[in-house]
Order: C-alpha cells, then structure tokens, then sequence
C-alpha cells in the first residue's frame, strides 16, 4: 500500500516532509515528489502548485507515475459555512466545480456532459477521518467543498457559491483531485482547516493563518496515515 499525500502549496507540504524517514526526492513534470516511510508506511509527498489544472496533473503522476494505492489532500480552504472558524478542519464529502459553467446549453452549473456535478470521496477513509478526530476529541466537519480558479474574496460570490452548491467551504484544487481519483478508482480524501471566511478580509487572514491552519491539516493527515 502506498499513499499518495498532496497539497497544492509548500507551505501545506512542508510539515508533512519533516516528519518522514528516508526521504528522497525527484523531479518529475516541473515539480518535486518526495518518496518516504510514515511509521513504516510507504508514503509519497507533492505540492502541486495552486489550481485545477496543476492540482490534476500531480494527482495523475502520483497515482499513474508513483504508483499510489490511495491519494490524500491537505491544505487550507475558505470558509462557507458559518459553523467553520479559523482552523477549524472539514472534509469532502463530495467536491464540485463552481467555476465550471455550461449553462448556456441548459445544464446545471458545475455540470459537464458524462461527468457529476458533485464527486464523492472514499466513504471508507472519511470514516478512518471521524475515528481519529473521535480519538483527539477534534471537531471535524463533513461536507460540500466548491473548488474554483479564483481566490474568493466576495461575500457575494461566497454566498452564490454556498447557495447553488450547498457547499460548506471553498478552495482551488480540490474537485479537480477528486475526479482523477474517480477516473483512476482511486480512494480519494480532502481533508481541509480553514484559514479565511472568503470574504474582505479573505486575503489578510489567508496570508496570516495559511501556515498555523496548513499545519493542523497536515499534522491530522499524518494521525490518519497511522490508522490506515
Ligand atoms: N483557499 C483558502 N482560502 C481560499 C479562498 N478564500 N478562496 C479560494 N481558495 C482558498
């Protein structure tokens, strides 16, 4: 078994690297992937660099490149719901795109023709999700994350997004990993803490919270690979 971890910034990598044994690194398609052993399990760590387009391309060498079994994401994300507060982590339970738009032809937002427009993640590792935050007695929130190419910084297009896909938090990569996951049946987890309620202020707090809320993201991923 060997686990694919992603993020899509150093900043959301970087805490996962320390903590691997044997680390070695490659550079494939413009990014670094560093190879490891996780208390005895085989993991490979990559950024991908921020967006749809790149976050599909390191998902898809993980997995068809690496040879990853199952593909975990962590990293940041903008606040929807008002439950969700600065560090505060969520998980996918299903992903879609909000900037993704057809609708001209009469479709839903979201949605393309023979794709969904929400795409689901593992069942079985979001469960492995709610023991572990059982076990450190963390709140941990499952829902809808929106994944677009736009930092949101909008209470307007914060609220669109929240109402048209009853998401609960927002980011940029996100959906993009979920469905080569899909393609490629691979288990998919999005696990994200919240660093901004994407609104005026999304860009300060982002900037000040990005690197305390990476860590508490990473940190939990890592308390996941153990169980796995
Ligand atoms: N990731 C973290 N905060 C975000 C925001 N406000 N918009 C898009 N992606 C984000």
């Amino acid at each position: 078994m060997k686990i694919a971890i992603m993020g899509a910034m150093p900043e959301e990598i970087e805490p996962l690297i320390g903590q691997l044994e044997n680390v070695s690194s490659s550079l494939y398609a413009s990014n670094t992937y560093y190879e490891g052993i996780y208390k005895g399990k085989e993991v490979v760590v990559a950024y991908s660099k921020i967006g749809k387009v790149f976050a599909a391309l390191t998902a898809t060498i993980l997995i068809e490149k690496f040879d990853c079994d199952i593909l975990l994401f962590s990293g940041v994300a903008g606040a929807i719901s008002e439950e969700l507060k600065i560090g505060d982590l969520i998980i996918a339970e299903g992903l879609c795109q909000h900037d993704l738009d057809i609708t001209a032809f009469g479709h839903p937002y979201g949605y393309v023709p023979e794709g969904e427009v929400c795409v689901k993640t593992d069942k079985h590792l979001r469960q492995i999700a709610k023991t572990v935050a059982e076990k450190k007695g963390i709140t941990l929130k499952e829902g809808v994350i929106a994944t677009g190419d736009q930092f949101v910084a909008d209470p307007e297009r914060k609220k669109w997004i929240g109402e048209t896909f009853k998401a609960d938090a927002l980011e940029m990569e996100g959906a993009s990993v979920a469905v080569v996951c899909d393609a490629l049946n691979v288990p998919c987890f999005i696990l994200r803490a919240i660093s901004d309620s994407a609104d005026m202020d999304a860009s300060f707090n982002f900037d000040e919270f990005l690197e305390s809320s990476a860590k508490v993201s990473a940190g939990f991923i890592l308390s996941m690979v153990e169980e796995i």
